[in-house]
């Protein structure tokens, strides 16, 4: 039988070739000053275009919003232009591109913020941990994070504001669609768990508050872009940026339920628990009863990602846990991973301290099979891009 990864699928407005989706990997590579996407950013993705489609790095939709150095941004006229040489790129290579829209809330430093403000958040809730900033000397470093001022409630309007403005621009870029950033503990994680929201007001306490403002991001956006062109993404269960839900199970049924009205493209999942699938062990049984819920409640397609190889994505495709699976650190050092899984190909190792920041090394010179066979000449490295 053929692979189920080898399958065509419809999603939204798309006909996709096969299952095997590019996640979303923050590189830290925008050109500087500015967070603007360069050339290189064009070559990386356009590099990536055989995935089925591709969800690119988290990028801010405002300054208030970056939470790393050197992330890229969709809020300026520079960067609009920087991100159309990216869709063109893939575009020509054949290939599909959603931009992922990000606000980190508490995830941030005075340092990333305009004019030094501290960073925003539903409550004023220290998170554990270091922020990645530029130093005096442009480099990068780790420090503390503070803790953040909780946002009025007169202000949430214009976070909503952000997120329009950003997906306007967006649309202005050339994409083919938007990726909502509800996952891994940035601002609209934030509002959903019970940890780092503690606020009295309508977007505090219940649930229902809770996700009141990823309901009303996604409300606008979906005027803006249509839900046919549009996908969430979430983490249940994750604790990463230092977050918990005290009921887990409860809050994501009911965020799937809400998000199964809006007739999304999709909903993308963060493997909740990525460690078993990287032992080669069946996960938790907590997390397979969370997966199982949000499949029953939302109905539309399902995409998730974290820890795969191709026998766990095949495995995970007929057993009907998810319509497609996403490959982060495989696409990275893979640029043509779908013909690798295809041809049951040896895969390049993925390099660690080449995941954030620095050049082309380990972003555009990881080989094809083709330039493996000496058929295409490798890419020749412009000292620029060093
Ligand atoms: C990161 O920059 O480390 C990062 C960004 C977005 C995520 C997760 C991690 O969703």
């Amino acid at each position: 039988m053929m692979d189920m990864l080898f399958q065509t699928f419809r999603l939204g407005r798309y006909d996709l070739p096969h299952r095997i989706v590019m996640a979303p990997l923050t590189r830290s590579r925008a050109r500087q000053p500015g967070n603007i996407p360069s050339p290189m950013n064009a070559c990386y993705y356009a590099q990536r275009a055989s995935a089925a489609f591709i969800i690119t790095e988290a990028t801010q939709v405002s300054m208030q919003g970056q939470g790393y150095a050197w992330t890229p941004g969709i809020h300026s006229r520079d960067q609009v232009e920087g991100w159309r040489l990216v869709t063109e790129g893939v575009h020509k290579a054949g290939g599909l591109i959603f931009l992922q829209l990000w606000h980190v809330g508490r995830i941030s430093h005075p340092a990333l913020q305009p004019d030094g403000m501290l960073p925003v958040a539903p409550s004023a809730v220290q998170p554990k941990g270091m922020a990645f900033i530029e130093n005096e000397r442009g480099e990068g470093e780790l420090v503390p994070f503070l803790a953040p001022r909780a946002l009025q409630t007169e202000e949430i309007p214009y976070i909503v504001q952000q997120y329009v403005r950003g997906a306007k621009k967006a649309l202005e870029a050339g994409f083919d669609g938007i990726e909502v950033h509800a996952a891994n503990g940035y601002l609209l994680d934030q509002f959903l768990c019970s940890s780092t929201n503690q606020r009295a007001d309508d977007y505090g306490g219940s649930v229902e508050n809770r996700m009141r403002l990823l309901n009303q991001v996604v409300e606008a956006l979906a005027g803006i872009w249509g839900p046919d062109r549009m996908g969430v993404r979430l983490s249940p269960m994750g604790t990463f940026n230092d977050i918990e839900d005290h009921d887990p199970e409860r809050t994501f049924d009911l965020v799937a339920s809400a998000l199964n009205e809006y007739g999304l493209a999709y909903l993308h999942l963060v493997n909740p628990d990525v460690p078993a699938l990287e032992r080669g062990t069946e996960p938790h049984p907590r997390a397979l009863r969370m997966l199982d819920t949000i499949h029953k409640q939302f109905r539309g397609p399902l995409i998730i990602a974290g820890g795969f190889d191709h026998e766990t994505a095949e495995s995970w495709l007929q057993l009907g846990r998810a319509d497609l699976i996403a490959f982060g650190r495989k696409f990275l050092a893979n640029p043509d991973l779908p013909e690798r899984f295809c041809q049951h190909a040896r895969l390049n190792a993925d390099d660690p301290a080449t995941y954030y920041g620095g050049g082309a090394i380990g972003y555009i010179d990881y080989p094809t099979l083709a330039q493996e066979r000496g058929e295409e000449p490798r890419i020749q490295i412009d000292e620029r891009w060093r």
